[in-house]
């Protein structure tokens, strides 16, 4: 795993959940790429990412393993399939026997036993704390993390515990800026940011929000620099019209 702890420019990371789009982002020189769980939203249609299975996690990591040659490929554990230290350990060999380099789970101190047993086999292991999709059910929406002051040091505090039980990144989703600054500055891990401002060692995207291809939702932190999805509507309108001879050509 690359780490751009307080040198270098930030880690570039990036989602993929199939062939063509982890080659080509491999192709364009991202740091690390991420087989997100968000693919059930994105690439399957669920409304969260609470009905992503093993075996969906599984399909799409050995996919973009076929397109990756050069980038480290990091794989989310799904919902559900971390529960004990013994099941985490488990999966994770699962998503490396299927191509992946690292694996990513959602929490923080709770599930230092979990990373304990993934880190003592010798997976690399990343971290995930702020706001956490797969809680979404629970908490009743996607909301920020770190206003409060008793927030703020809770997600310090889990930060420290990933770090201590070796983590090699954590991704800070939806955090208030200045308390992923100060995780940023507390762990030997590097930070990775998703809505939580620009003092973190890397930024990873939804790659759908970075090319415009999830129409539907884009978040607001989320700068889209290409419009996919009306390329595809142009295009296909072109075909069906151009066969029914509609296309005044
Ligand atoms: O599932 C995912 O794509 C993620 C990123 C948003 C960090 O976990």
């Amino acid at each position: 795993m690359p780490e751009r702890k307080r040198s270098g420019p930030p880690l570039a990371v990036l989602t993929a959940a199939d062939y063509p789009t982890a080659r080509l982002l491999d192709e364009a020189g991202v740091d690390l790429i991420l087989v997100g769980d968000s693919l059930g939203m994105v690439v399957l249609g669920l409304p969260d990412t609470t009905g992503v299975t093993m075996e969906m996690m599984l399909h799409h990591t050995a996919a973009v393993r076929r397109g990756v040659k050069r980038a480290p490929v990091i794989a989310d554990l799904p919902f559900h399939s971390y529960e004990t230290p013994d099941m985490a350990l488990a999966n994770a060999r699962r998503l490396v026997d299927a191509g992946a380099d690292a694996v990513k789970l959602e929490g923080g101190a709770g599930f230092v036993p979990q990373v304990a047993a993934i880190v003592q086999a010798g997976i690399p292991f990343v971290g995930h704390i702020g706001m956490l999709p797969q809680s979404v059910r629970e908490e009743g929406g996607y909301k920020k993390k770190g206003k409060t002051p008793e927030q703020g040091r809770q997600l310090l505090e889990d930060a420290i515990a990933l770090d201590q039980a070796g983590a090699a990144a954590i991704v800070l989703e939806s955090i208030v800026p200045q308390v992923a600054a100060e995780i940023t500055q507390a762990v030997n891990a590097s930070t990775i940011g998703i809505g939580a401002g620009a003092d973190t060692d890397g930024q990873v995207l939804v790659t759908h929000d970075l090319v415009g291809a999830f129409p539907w939702f884009r978040p607001p932190f989320a700068k889209a620099r290409a419009e996919i999805a009306g390329e595809i509507l142009r295009a296909a309108r072109e075909y069906v019209l151009g066969l029914r001879g509609e296309d005044g050509g």
